[in-house]
């Protein structure tokens, strides 16, 4: 596990670059300071570029966060996520729901990376799940208790954090450490569009609960001036 507490006092904002192309994603990349936001590959992204736009970025003087959710028997995810730690991502994410042995065994197997910096994350529970998809599924609980669950199990299994949404960051900052980071999309400002996000929250509000991270896309992304637009964010963070 690896401190948290100053990377994201200093740099708390990740862009998701959601591009169909290695182009597209630089050419964002490039408006944007490294010095000031990190960035997320996610799987379309990946899918069509593999590698090339890991090395891109990090050239660039990116922290990447590949977003690929890895959910598989332990013994693949865990080196899938030791391939990602040696192409030097800054962090990595699993599905909780996998459960703790592949937890376990994905932490350890980075544990084992000499000089690993990469943070391991897992997601709970879907955002665009609902009550009734759970029960689909076999799992008739309520959502908000399933995160807990698996937030709690994630930090068991020696994780270094939860993406949730930024409305579970005060229930979930009561129950896990202070070092554990929480990682929140669904981040506008007062007045921008909130496109499909259904729940959405302020970056400064999202930080005053607790968040550690936000996950930021077309606030930033489809702004005429991506820096402009995030030193706005920045401006938000530093009156809340
Ligand atoms: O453009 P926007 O700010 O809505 O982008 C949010 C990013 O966070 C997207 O890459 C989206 O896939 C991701 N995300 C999300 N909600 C989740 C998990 C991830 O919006 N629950």
């Amino acid at each position: 596990m690896h401190s948290q507490a100053s990377s994201t006092k200093q740099k708390p904002i990740i862009v998701a670059l959601d591009y169909p192309s290695i182009e597209q994603a630089m050419k964002m990349a490039n408006q944007l300071d490294p010095s000031k936001c990190r960035v997320k590959v996610g799987k379309e992204l990946f899918t069509r570029s593999g590698p090339a736009i890991i090395e891109s970025l990090s050239a660039k003087g990116f922290d990447v966060f590949l977003d690929l959710k890895f959910h598989d028997i332990p013994n693949t995810v865990a080196k899938a996520v030791r391939a990602a730690a040696e192409q030097g991502v800054w962090m990595v994410n699993v599905h909780a729901s996998g459960g703790r042995k592949m937890m376990e065994c994905a932490a350890n197997e980075l544990a084992k990376v000499v000089d690993n910096r990469t943070l391991l994350i897992a997601v709970t529970v879907l955002t665009s799940m609902q009550r009734s998809d759970l029960v689909e599924i076999g799992l008739d609980v309520d959502p908000q208790e399933h995160v807990r669950r698996l937030a709690e199990l994630t930090q068991k299994s020696g994780l270094d954090g939860v993406v949730c949404s930024a409305q579970e960051v005060a229930m979930l900052r009561k129950i896990v450490s202070s070092d554990f980071a929480l990682v929140t999309p669904g981040i506008r400002l007062e007045g921008d569009s909130s496109d499909d996000q259904q729940r959405i929250m302020t970056p400064g509000s999202a930080l005053a609960l607790g968040s550690s991270y936000l996950v930021i896309g077309r606030p930033i992304t489809k702004a005429a001036s991506p820096m402009a637009a995030l030193l706005a964010i920045e401006n938000d963070i530093a009156q809340a």
